[in-house]
C-alpha cells in the first residue's frame, strides 16, 4: 500500500498561460520512472482526495520530480500558489509507467513515435529521456490548441520533434495526426498521453503496430481500493473475473489492443 510523503518546492514556474512547472524533492522520486503519477493533496480540507498528476521529469539524481499542470479547478489552483519552501504532501509513486526494456525490442527500425495532446504532453517528456537514454530512437509529436506552446525545446534534446496546433499557428494545422501524416513520419509503435477522442483516433491509426496509451480520466482513491476509474478490458480480469480494469493501479498505461475505450 503507498503511504503518504511530505515532499518541499524547490522551484514552480508558469510556463504558458495556466500552465504551472512543479519541481518538488521527494524521497520518492528514487523510484519514479515515465508512466507513472502521484497523488497531490491539497490544503483545503474541503477537497479530500488527492489530484493525480503525472510525472514529467525525475532529477538526475533521483532526488526530485517534475510535474507540470494545468489549473483546471480548486486543487490545482491552490498547487499554482506553492513556493519555494512550501511543503506539499503527495501519494505515490501510482501506477504502472510504460516498460523501457519492452519498447525497446519493439522499436528497432524506426522508432517510438510519441503522440501527446494538451496536458497530455508533459508525461511523453519523461518517457522520451528514458528512451533516449536507452538507446531508442524517439520521434515525438506534440499538440496544442494555439501558440502558447511548452516543453517543445526539451522534447528537442531527445528526438525528432514536430508539433500541431489546432489553430495553425504552430507546426501543422490540427492534431498530432495531421502532423504525422503531413510529415510521412516513419514509426514501429506509438506511446501516447491526451483526450480520449485523440486516443481513440490513434488506437484506429496504430492498426496493427503497437500502441500503449496512458488513460488520465477521472480518478478518486488512486490506490485500487474505489473502483472509481475502471476501463473495459479485452480480457477478463484474473482477480476480478470481469473485463475491467482500474486505470490507477492497472494502468494509467495500457496497450491499446486490450482497452475499450
Ligand atoms: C493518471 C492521471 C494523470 C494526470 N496527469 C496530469 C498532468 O500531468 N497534468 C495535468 O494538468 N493534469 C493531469 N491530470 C488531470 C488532473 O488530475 C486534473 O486536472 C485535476 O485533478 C483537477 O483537479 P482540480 O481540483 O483542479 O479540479 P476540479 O475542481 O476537481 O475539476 C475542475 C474541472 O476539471 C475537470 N477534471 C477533473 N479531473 C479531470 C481529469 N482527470 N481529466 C480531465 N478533466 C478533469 C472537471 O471535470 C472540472 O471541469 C491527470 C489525471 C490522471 C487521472
Ligand atoms: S481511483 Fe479508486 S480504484 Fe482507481
Amino acid at each position: 500500500m503507498k503511504s503518504k510523503t511530505v515532499g518541499k518546492v524547490i522551484s514552480q514556474k508558469c510556463l504558458a498561460p495556466g500552465i504551472y512547472d512543479l519541481e518538488i524533492e521527494t524521497k520518492i522520486a528514487a523510484e519514479a520512472k515515465a508512466g507513472q503519477f502521484v497523488g497531490v493533496y491539497t490544503k483545503d480540507a474541503s477537497t479530500l482526495l488527492p489530484r493525480p498528476i503525472s510525472i514529467c521529469g525525475v532529477s538526475d539524481d533521483k532526488k526530485s520530480l517534475r510535474l507540470v499542470y494545468r489549473v483546471a479547478g480548486k486543487g490545482t489552483g491552490e498547487f499554482s500558489g506553492l513556493k519555494e519552501g512550501d511543503d506539499v504532501t503527495l501519494l505515490g509513486v501510482l501506477g504502472n509507467g510504460y516498460d523501457i526494456e519492452e519498447l525497446k525490442k519493439i522499436a528497432t527500425s524506426n522508432g517510438v513515435l510519441l503522440l501527446g495532446g494538451g496536458i497530455g504532453v508533459p508525461p511523453m517528456l519523461e518517457l522520451a529521456k528514458e528512451l533516449n537514454a536507452a538507446g531508442v530512437k524517439v520521434i515525438s509529436v506534440m499538440g496544442y490548441r494555439d501558440d502558447k506552446t511548452f516543453l517543445l525545446d526539451e522534447f528537442k534534446k531527445y528526438s525528432d520533434t514536430y508539433v500541431a496546433s489546432e489553430d495553425g499557428s504552430v507546426g501543422t494545422k490540427g492534431n498530432v495526426l495531421d502532423a504525422v501524416k503531413e510529415n510521412g513520419i516513419a514509426f514501429d509503435c506509438i506511446c501516447s498521453c491526451g483526450p480520449l477522442p485523440m486516443l481513440r483516433a490513434i488506437k484506429e491509426f496504430a492498426g496493427d503496430k503497437p500502441a500503449f496509451i496512458s488513460l488520465e480520466e477521472r480518478m478518486a482513491c488512486g490506490v485500487g481500493a474505489c473502483l472509481g476509474c475502471v476501463v473495459k478490458t479485452k480480457e477478463v480480469d484474473h482477480h476480478s473475473h470481469v473485463n475491467n480494469a482500474r486505470i490507477c493501479t492497472d494502468g494509467p498505461v495500457f496497450a491499446a489492443s486490450e482497452v475499450e475505450i
